[in-house]
Parts: C-alpha cells; sequence; structure tokens
C-alpha cells in the first residue's frame, strides 16, 4: 500500500517505519527539517526497542521529507500523525491538526483517503470532510483509526496488538478499513469497523479507564497509609482477581506522559460540553495531583531547609525505560525541590538530554552518568520511575554509599523487609525506620 503519514513523532515514525518493514511504500513529512535529515541519514531520533534495525534494513520503502506539496500531492492514503495537545481548560489544541488540512486542502490534486491517528475530540471525523471538501473539487473518505501505543513497547504493540478500531462513515471507507487493516499483516487480531463517533470515544474511553484504575489504586494507598495497611499486598492480592487484573494496578506518584494527562481532561471537557457528569474523571485527575502533594508533604515534614543537601533523583521520564520527560511526575518534583533552593543530583538511562533541556540548564541541577554517582554522600534520593536499572538495587548499595540512607520511592520498588538498615519511604505503606 502507499501511504503518506504526516507527522514524525512517536506516533507517525513507529507506525511509518513499521509498515515499510512489511513492504509498504511510505512518504513520511515532518515540518522539522533536521528531523528529516537525520531521518535520511538513517538516524532515528526515538529511543525505541528495535525501531533503529528495522529502518536500516526497511529504509528503500521509505522516503522523508520536508516539502508537504511533494508528500500530498500524489498520495492515495494520508495518516494524520501530528499531535493534538491540551489547551489550557483542558480542551483539545487542534491547531497543528489543521495545518494539515489546510496543508491537504492546498496540495491535493485528487480524491483522497485520510486516516486520523492523532487522538481528536468526538465528531472531528465528520468535520473534517465538511472542511477539506468546503469548495474543493476533491472528495475525501475520511477514517478515524485510532492509536493505542505505549511508548518502549510500540513495535510490540504493532506486531501484537490487541486490535484495530477504524471509524467510518461509508462502505467505501470500511473497504479502505479492510485495506489498512491488511497492510499491518497482524494476524487473528479482532478488527472492529464501526462509527467514527465510536471510534473517536473508544480512544478516550480506554485512556481514561487505565488513568482511573491508576487512581483507584492510588485512592487506596491514600488509606492503606492511613490506617496502616500495605498497599502492595493489596493490590497483589485484588489483582489475582481475573477480573481485575494486574496492570495498572501499581500505586505510585500517578501517571504523566502525553496520553493520560491530556486525554483524561479532553473527556472531562467533552463530557461537560455534552452536559453529561464528568465528577468521575474530575476526581482522577484530583487523585493524581494528590498522589504528589502527599508524598512531597512526607518529605517536608522531615526536612524543612534543602540548601545544605545533597539530594539524589532517580528516574526523570514518565516511566521507566523512556526518555520522554513531558507531564512526568518526576520533573513536578523536580521543580518542588528547586524552588525550596535544593541541589539535585540526578540519573536517568535514557531521558538526561530531555531533562537537560526542559530546565534550561539549571544551576542547581547535576547530571551524572551512574545510579552510584547519585548515592554517593547524598542526604537523600528519590525514585521518581521503574527503570529496570532501579529495581536491581540492594539496600547495601544506599547503605554503603549514602551519608545515611533515606530514600524517598515514588513508585514502591523494593519489598519493605528488604530494606532493612534505610529509612524508607514509599507509598501507601508504613515508613521503615532505621533501628
Ligand atoms: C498510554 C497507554 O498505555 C497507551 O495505550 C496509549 O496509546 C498512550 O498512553 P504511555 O503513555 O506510553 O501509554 O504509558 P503507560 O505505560 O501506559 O504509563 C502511563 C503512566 O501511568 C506512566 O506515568 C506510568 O508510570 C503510570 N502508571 C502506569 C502507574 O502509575 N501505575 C501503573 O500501574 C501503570
Amino acid at each position: 500500500m502507499d501511504i503518506t503519514i504526516i507527522g514524525l513523532g512517536y506516533v507517525g515514525l513507529v507506525n511509518a517505519i513499521f509498515l515499510a518493514s512489511l513492504g509498504n511504500n511510505i512518504v513520511g513529512y515532518d515540518i522539522d527539517k533536521n528531523k528529516i535529515s537525520l531521518l535520511r541519514e538513517g538516524v532515528v531520533s526515538i529511543e525505541e526497542v528495535g525501531l533503529q534495525d528495522l529502518l536500516d534494513k526497511f529504509h528503500k520503502n521509505l522516503r522523508f521529507t520536508s516539502n508537504y506539496k511533494d508528500s500530498i500531492r500524489n498520495a492515495d492514503n494520508i495518516f494524520i500523525c501530528v499531535d493534538t495537545p491540551s489547551k489550557e481548560d483542558g480542551s483539545v489544541d487542534l491547531s497543528n491538526f489543521y495545518n494539515v488540512l489546510d496543508n491537504i486542502k492546498n496540495a491535493s490534486n485528487k480524491d483522497q483517503n485520510i486516516i486520523i491517528k492523532s487522538t481528536v475530540p468526538i465528531g472531528q471525523n465528520k468535520l473534517t470532510k465538511q472542511y477539506l471538501e468546503k469548495d474543493s473539487l476533491f472528495k475525501y473518505e475520511v477514517i478515524s483509526f485510532p492509536e493505542f501505543l505505549s511508548q518502549g513497547k510500540a513495535l510490540e504493540g504493532l506486531i501484537n496488538p490487541y486490535r484495530m478500531i477504524f471509524g467510518v462513515s461509508s462502505s467505501n471507507g470500511a473497504n479502505v478499513a479492510k485495506r489498512i487493516s491488511q497492510a499491518y499483516l497482524t494476524k487473528k487480531v479482532p478488527v472492529m469497523i464501526t462509527s467514527s463517533e465510536n471510534a473517536e470515544l473508544i480512544k478516550y474511553a480506554s485512556n481514561c479507564f487505565l488513568a482511573t484504575k491508576i487512581s483507584y489504586i492510588n485512592n487506596i494507598s491514600q488509606l492503606c497509609k492511613a490506617c496502616g495497611a500495605d498497599i502492595n499486598k493489596v493490590s497483589k492480592a485484588m489483582s489475582l482477581d481475573p477480573r481485575i487484573g494486574s496492570e495498572f494496578l501499581n500505586a505510585g506518584i500517578g501517571f504523566g506522559g502525553s496520553c493520560f494527562p491530556k486525554d483524561t481532561k479532553a473527556l472531562i471537557n467533552i463530557e461537560q460540553r455534552y452536559g453529561v457528569d464528568n465528577s468521575l474523571l474530575k476526581s482522577v485527575m484530583k487523585i493524581n495531583d494528590d498522589q504528589i502533594s502527599i508524598f512531597m508533604n512526607e518529605f517536608f515534614s522531615k526536612f524543612k531547609r534543602l540548601s545544605n543537601l545533597k539530594i539524589g533523583i532517580l528516574g526523570v521520564a514518565f516511566k521507566g525505560d523512556c526518555e520522554d520527560v513531558r507531564n512526568s511526575q518526576a520533573t513536578v518534583i523536580m521543580r518542588m525541590l528547586l524552588d525550596k533552593n535544593a541541589k539535585l543530583t540526578v540519573y536517568d538511562p535514557l531521558a538526561m538530554d530531555n531533562c537537560e533541556n526542559l530546565f534550561s540548564r539549571h544551576q542547581h541541577i547535576k547530571y551524572v552518568d551512574y545510579i552510584s554517582d547519585v548515592l554517593k554522600d547524598a542526604d537523600v534520593v528519590f525514585i521518581l520511575n521503574d527503570c529496570n536499572e532501579f529495581k536491581e538495587l540492594k539496600a547495601y548499595d544506599f547503605i554503603s554509599l549514602m551519608k545515611k540512607p533515606i530514600i524517598f520511592d515514588g513508585r514502591n520498588l523494593f519489598k519493605l523487609e528488604d530494606m532493612i538498615g534505610i529509612e524508607y519511604h514509599s507509598i501507601g505503606r508504613n515508613v521503615v525506620l532505621i533501628k
């Protein structure tokens, strides 16, 4: 299949390279000329297991350009993969999306299939068709094809997706959707071809359900702390019931990243517009914010003055083993500490460059190459994401390197019984004190 992909961020790039590896002919467009020159040189700019290898092997099936006319004019199938961030009020900022539509209107010279991968509000598929066809000689088949990939596991998610969802409004649209699903060559995957409104809502409903699950367990973690129970034991026992399951049941400092916070805020806004009770999702966001305050209050009640402390930070990405610091709970905590004049020594295996850019080379942040540099002579260490490397640490590593081993673990990486000899603060569990 010949496919043009507009927007080579996470979703666009992973889909482009994956589809190319299956023999499809892909044109990838991005407005960012640096990104395009790197890709032309064969360099993948994001950390995703296996992606660079696929580009190395199948680059012949890919052409990268930052000339939108060149990418759009002769395209039959155009995937829109630009980001749709949150506005201040939580509603979806569609300016990038409409820029793409304007480019399509300017450049196309034939009927085209427009496939929406960007997350957009309900009704946007139909509005897109109207917008494109207004004063145009051409017809556009607009198909919603929401993306469910998870960073760090993106290729795995494309090879073995749980499901493929397409939103269409005609039988021709349904045929195009079938051809697209075949282009992914996935076997025995439920493919649902449904209305565009259903497809648009399925994306929000799925992400917000997972966010709700996290906030639910985090709310229970608050209760555990208050009554002396242990959230890890409680969630483990809950997860043995297959109706509940174990995924997205880890208590911590809350969810971040480019999807859950944005999509939850958007669905709150959408429900409000339709006059539907949105108090559940508002609570999901409130609990998510509260997790940080509760965690940090425990720290600030112990440490009043921070300027003379060496504070270590392990993990800045929004989740472990990924380079993305967008909406990371870790960076919120770092700002809270910096606002109180703290000096931070920071390590994350993949996210250091992005963190450095975010904090514009802040004079109170020192970036180091090893976990041991963070631990050495530290007064206190925060663990803020679930990198595999951090999980390997033992109590002895903290005891032998730190001034006095005091840990604030925002991701509950260790069993309480393994933290003997350390002052160990975590989420929804009793504090372990040094005897
Ligand atoms: C998520 C969805 O999983 C994916 O299907 C969708 O397409 C995009 O959003 P992603 O943002 O890559 O993917 O990360 P995910 O692994 O889902 O984690 C999101 C956040 O929730 C992270 O901050 C993570 O630390 C947090 N989380 C996750 C928890 O706090 N507890 C959990 O049990 C699971």
